[in-house]
């Protein structure tokens, strides 16, 4: 009897132990002797390391035993390197944006790579270095005195070039990820490498898409464009607009052929609100008469399109507004956009922001991403994502994603769910509606939780990928931080 509850508390002390992080302590000393002064180490109370965790998601931050941020590559080597020998659970985190708890979060090390934020255009080769602890808004602000961008996005750099990357200028160059030249790349095993489709052509495919897999990514070398001033903004619709709304969309997904031309709509409902914000994008400073007729022409509760800087686009609204919520994500992928699968998306937002407003509900969002036939032709050589079947001309889905945001993390589980069942209920419209027939599955990694099936994202490239992975991280070093793994 002593005996027994002896053990019982020194098993709740250890466990208390555990759960505090100081376990990794002495890893995270490791690391602070191994490193040089361009690198960093801070622990908890520290500001820098309240900076190094932040999550766009309340629900994907958690507190390790210490963040360190890199200044080098060759120290990320070291820190793998202590990692490795310690077999400490780590975490990388760029921008911070994932939905899914414990993809760039820890217990133990967390690595921020906030320190890796060059952008150094080289005009000679049209291309520009970015580094990966950069914010997007950033880049192009850097980029505008050289009248050249990238295929970025609004928000993370790492996490968005690493898993595919929907941009405004998909129609016209594809996923970012296709606009890609080279990685800087720090290996399982520690060793700094420059991955290019003539050095590394397997790893090189296996970056384009495969996330933290193969190591950490420290900077990108992406191919620019020349950027003019553009034409856009966002525009709310009410409810009362709704059904001129869906039509136009629906129009826009199948009659649009402007590559420069795009449009996103996103279905909101804020705190019993319904609307729906859209964005309105032109790349050229005046878009030809007639281009966004259907949408302008539906009177609006606000509206400010306008000639801009690509930048100014980016960061209108802000993007940051519905940060500080707990969230999840949920994709499907359909051929085109039909008035009746919007109409099945009103009656989804209806539905569960009625049943789950009053759980801590914040932000019920259902975006719909009408892109050309041939957005995913543009690739110059083959990607972990998106599938060979996927880049067949014609067979390139269209994101529909299923975004709900919460304040209450008694509720996780039945939000997480809750987002999941509405993806399968308006897939199951969308089958019948044959909007899935002849379409690889092709889901997004940055779009989908971390329940989804490996083969729903990589498809026929998985056993490639898995024989990559094993290669390339016999130790299985990556397996210590969250992701989707091969
Ligand atoms: C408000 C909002 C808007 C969005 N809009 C778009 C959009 O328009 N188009 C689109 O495609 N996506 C969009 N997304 C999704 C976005 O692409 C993902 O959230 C993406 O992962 C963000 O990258 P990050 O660096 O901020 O994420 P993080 O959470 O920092 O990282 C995500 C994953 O990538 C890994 N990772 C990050 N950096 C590295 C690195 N240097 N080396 C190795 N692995 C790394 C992490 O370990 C983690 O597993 C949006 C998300 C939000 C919240
Ligand atoms: C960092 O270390 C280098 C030598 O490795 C030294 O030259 C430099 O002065 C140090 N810088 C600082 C700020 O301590
Ligand atoms: C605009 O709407 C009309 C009428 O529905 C349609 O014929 C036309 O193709 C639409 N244009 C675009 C670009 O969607
Ligand atoms: C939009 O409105 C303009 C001006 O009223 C009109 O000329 C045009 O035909 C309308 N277009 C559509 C697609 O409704
Ligand atoms: C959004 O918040 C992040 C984290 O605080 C910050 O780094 C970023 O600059 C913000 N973006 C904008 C456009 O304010
Ligand atoms: C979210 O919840 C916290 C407490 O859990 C509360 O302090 C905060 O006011 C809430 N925020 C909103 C916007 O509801
Ligand atoms: C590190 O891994 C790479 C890729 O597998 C390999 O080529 C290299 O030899 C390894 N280096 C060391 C020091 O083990």
């Amino acid at each position: 009897m002593v005996l027994s509850s002896f053990l019982t508390i020194s098993v709740l002390a250890a466990l208390a132990f555990a759960a505090t992080g100081d376990e990794y302590r002495a890893a995270c000393e490791a690391v602070e002797a191994a490193i040089s002064n361009t690198s960093k180490v801070y622990y908890p109370g520290d500001p820098s390391y309240t900076n190094g965790i932040y999550h766009f998601f309340a629900s994907s931050q958690e507190n390790p035993a210490c963040v360190v941020e890199p200044g080098i590559p060759g120290d990320v080597g070291k820190i793998l390197n202590v990692i490795d020998a310690t077999r400490t659970p780590f975490a990388v985190k760029s921008g911070g944006h994932t939905t899914n708890p414990g993809f760039s979060s820890t217990k133990g090390i967390h690595i921020y790579t906030g320190r890796f934020s060059q952008v150094t255009y080289d005009a000679a080769s049209g291309t520009a270095i970015i580094g990966t602890g950069l914010i997007w808004d950033v880049v192009y602000q850097r980029l505008q005195e050289h009248h050249v961008s990238v295929l970025g996005g609004r928000i993370g750099v790492g996490g968005f070039l690493l898993g595919g990357g929907y941009s405004y200028k998909t129609n016209q160059h594809g996923l970012a990820i296709d606009s890609i030249v080279g990685f800087n790349l720090v290996l399982p095993n520690g060793t700094v490498t420059c991955v290019t489709q003539s050095t590394h052509p397997d790893l090189f495919f296996g970056l384009k898409g495969g996330f933290n897999n193969f190591g950490i990514v420290t900077d990108f070398t992406m191919s620019t464009f020349p950027q003019t001033e553009v034409w856009g903004g966002q525009v709310t619709y009410s409810s009362a607009q709704f059904s001129e709304v869906r039509a136009a969309i629906a129009d826009f997904s199948v009659y649009a052929q402007d590559p420069k031309a795009a449009v996103l709509p996103s279905y909101g409902n804020f705190r019993g609100n319904q609307f729906i914000n859209q964005g309105i994008f032109y790349d050229d400073p005046t878009p030809p008469p007639g281009t966004f007729d259907n949408f302008t022409n539906i009177s609006s509760l606000s509206s400010d399109l306008k000639t801009r800087s690509y930048a100014d686009m980016i960061t209108t609204p802000p993007v940051n507004s519905s940060a500080g919520f707990r969230g999840s994500f949920q994709m499907l992928g359909l051929s085109h956009f039909t008035q009746t699968i919007l109409e099945a998306v009103e009656d989804e937002l209806n539905f569960w922001s009625a049943k789950l407003t009053p759980k801590s509900g914040t932000l019920f969002s259902y975006t719909v991403e009408p892109f050309l036939p041939s957005y995913l032709s543009h690739a110059n050589s083959p990607s972990a994502f998106p599938t060979p079947a996927a880049r067949k001309l014609g067979k390139a889905p269209n994101p529909l994603l299923v975004y709900f945001g919460w304040n209450n993390s008694f509720y996780d589980d039945e939000f997480v769910g809750a987002v999941e069942e509405s993806a399968n209920r308006l897939a199951a419209i969308a089958k019948a509606e044959g909007l899935l027939s002849n379409h690889p599955l092709a889901l997004y990694g940055n779009y989908v939780n971390s329940r989804t099936p490996l083969v729903d994202i990589y498809g026929e490239n998985l056993p490639k990928l898995r024989a990559l992975r094993a290669e390339i991280d016999p130790e299985n070093v990556m397996d210590l931080a969250g992701g989707f793994k091969f």
